[in-house]
């Protein structure tokens, strides 16, 4: 299955992506998830994303498309692939579709999750993530069992820089202009699925699950 999952920032991306790789056992390439280890690690392009995530613009697309292409060759994509957070703008939907076209693959599915804006501050504020293992949580709408505490791995949880209310409102804008172009860009091409986003976890993962048995 390849898989793209389209949405605005909180909208559940990560969340639903994670469900799916343990169910489809392919892997979730999330280009966020990928420049925030770079950020980490310091490396040449860590440095140089770190100043446009801080500010909530977009990294540069060839940037991001070097990434997934590469990304995209590892043999764990070979049964398929969840694309999380990529592409986002229509230069890098086109960059992927020739991408794919090279390697004699194309997408089965992009499904776009649906949120109204303001309930994404309440879900990114409080958003925290394990630094040891990545799984994600919200203080009220999916807590620890025990407060910053993973209930997997026991690692340490936090908040993310970019999580902040100013810097989330800069993100959506940034889906706004950028992003949601891709929705249309989708629908023509005739593999576009929506759903609605704000229903709960456990609720927009059935509807998943339904749209990829259909
Ligand atoms: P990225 O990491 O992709 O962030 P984003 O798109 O802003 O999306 P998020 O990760 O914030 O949201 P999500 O949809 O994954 O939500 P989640 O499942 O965690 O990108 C960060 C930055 O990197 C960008 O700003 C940009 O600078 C750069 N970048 C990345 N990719 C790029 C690209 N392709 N091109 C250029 N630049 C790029 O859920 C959020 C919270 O809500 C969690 O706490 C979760 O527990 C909770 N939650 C999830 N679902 C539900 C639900 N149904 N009900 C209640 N709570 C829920
Ligand atoms: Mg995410
Ligand atoms: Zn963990």
């Amino acid at each position: 299955m390849k898989l793209i999952l389209l949405g605005p920032p909180g909208a559940g991306k990560g969340t639903q992506a994670k469900i799916l790789t343990d169910r489809y056992n392919i892997p979730q390439i999330s280009t966020g998830d990928i420049l925030r280890a770079a950020v980490k690690d310091k490396t040449a392009m860590g440095i140089k994303a770190k100043e446009f995530m801080d500010s909530g613009a977009l990294v540069p697309d060839e940037v991001v498309v070097g990434i997934v292409s590469d990304r995209l060759l590892d043999p764990d994509c070979t049964a398929g692939f969840i694309l999380d957070g990529f592409p986002r703008t229509v230069p890098q939907a086109e960059a992927l579709a020739a991408t794919l076209s090279r390697m004699g693959r194309d997408l089965d599915k992009v499904i776009s999750l649906e949120v109204d804006p303001e309930a994404l501050v309440e879900r990114l504020t409080g958003r925290r993530t394990c630094r040891e293992c990545g799984a994600g949580y919200h203080i009220s709408f999916d807590p620890p069992q025990k407060d910053g505490v993973c209930n997997l791995c026991g690692g340490e949880l936090f908040h993310r820089d970019d999580d902040n209310e100013e810097t989330i409102r800069k993100r959506l804008d940034v889906y706004l202009q950028q992003t949601a172009p891709l929705i249309s860009f989708y629908e023509r091409a005739g593999i576009l699925s929506s759903l609605d986003g704000l229903r709960s976890i456990a609720e927009v993962e059935q509807e998943i699950q339904h749209l990829l048995q259909a």
